[in-house]
């Protein structure tokens, strides 16, 4: 495994793919890497000849007040995953070689990004659109995979994909989750024994909803009440958000939508966790 951290190295390495192959793969990550990840990273190995991982903890996509410094890394670890998986070369850049000094071009997110995160992280897709557009410029890809579990981040990298025609054929895969249901997340490993079980919350109140749903109810309102009691009886006091919205544009409707989506933000202690569950397609025994 052939592994980078200079954008021209990396840039004249994916060009060679690919004139050698049809399908070349990106898997853009920020390490501290888990089965989730290697979820992505076997997609492509199957889908494509060749497949490329990037990791870069991205610092326009954190807040001041966010986990930037104290964010997981793994580095070692991480690149024996990468190349047990079978991935050809991984991209790891430092921040200057990402973010020229003086750096002021950013690419503007989406309507989508406007709504759920972007109400309470405000520049956040910013600096997603931002890093994952250079990225796509840097390991010119035909195939990029993301997870649902970042649900609105893999809309927002669509529309961009599609919007500022990058041409590249994005797939996104499903959550993957420890045997409880704990959605797997690099920033689970914050989490104290206590913390961890009142997690369990986001998908019971998911599970809960998907359920109501089934059985015939209707009403956001109901369904987002209903989420609430979940958390809060869990312990989860702090909640961003807990809302079912349509899967297609993200915007809620009194009636739930035709393609129904519930996403739930909370914090436990000084963790932001996110979850989501599709209500209408995806299965209660193994989501
Ligand atoms: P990161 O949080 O490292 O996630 C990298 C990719 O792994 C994302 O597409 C995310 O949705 C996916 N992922 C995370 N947990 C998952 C799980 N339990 N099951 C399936 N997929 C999962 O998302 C980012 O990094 C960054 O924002 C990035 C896109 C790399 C831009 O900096």
């Amino acid at each position: 495994m052939q592994v980078f951290k200079e954008k021209e190295a990396a840039r004249r390495w994916m060009f060679q793919q690919r004139c050698a192959v049809d399908a070349i793969g990106l898997v853009p990550t920020m390490g501290a890497l888990h089965e989730g990840h290697l979820s992505l990273v076997r997609r492509s190995v199957r889908r494509c000849q060749a497949t490329a991982a990037s990791i870069f903890v991205n610092p326009t996509q954190f807040a001041p007040d966010e986990d930037l410094a104290r964010y997981p890394r793994t580095l070692e670890s991480d690149l024996e995953m990468l190349a047990g998986c079978g991935v050809d070369a991984v991209f790891v850049p430092d921040t200057e070689e990402m973010y020229s000094s003086g750096f002021s071009t950013y690419v503007q997110p989406p309507k989508v990004a406007l709504r759920l995160e972007g109400k309470h992280r405000p520049d956040h897709f910013r600096g997603v659109t931002t890093v994952v557009a250079k990225l796509f410029h840097v390991l010119p890809c035909t195939h990029a995979f993301f997870g649902h579990k970042d649900y609105q981040q893999a809309c927002v990298l669509e529309h961009m994909n599609r919007e500022l025609d990058f041409g590249v054929d994005i797939e996104v895969c499903p959550t993957v989750r420890d045997a409880d249901g704990l959605a797997l997340s690099s920033r689970n490993r914050y989490l104290s024994g206590d913390q961890r079980s009142r997690a369990l919350s986001l998908i019971r109140a998911l599970r809960q909803a998907a359920e109501r749903y089934q059985n015939g109810e209707r009403s956001t309102a109901a369904l987002e009440r209903g989420m609430r009691a979940v958390l809060q009886a869990g312990g989860i006091n702090r909640i961003d958000y807990a809302t079912v919205v349509d899967a297609d544009n993200l915007t809620s409707h009194s009636t739930v939508p035709e393609q129904p989506i519930a996403l739930i933000a909370a914090h436990l202690g000084g963790t932001r966790l996110i979850d989501n569950l599709r209500l209408d397609t995806d299965s209660l025994a193994t989501a």
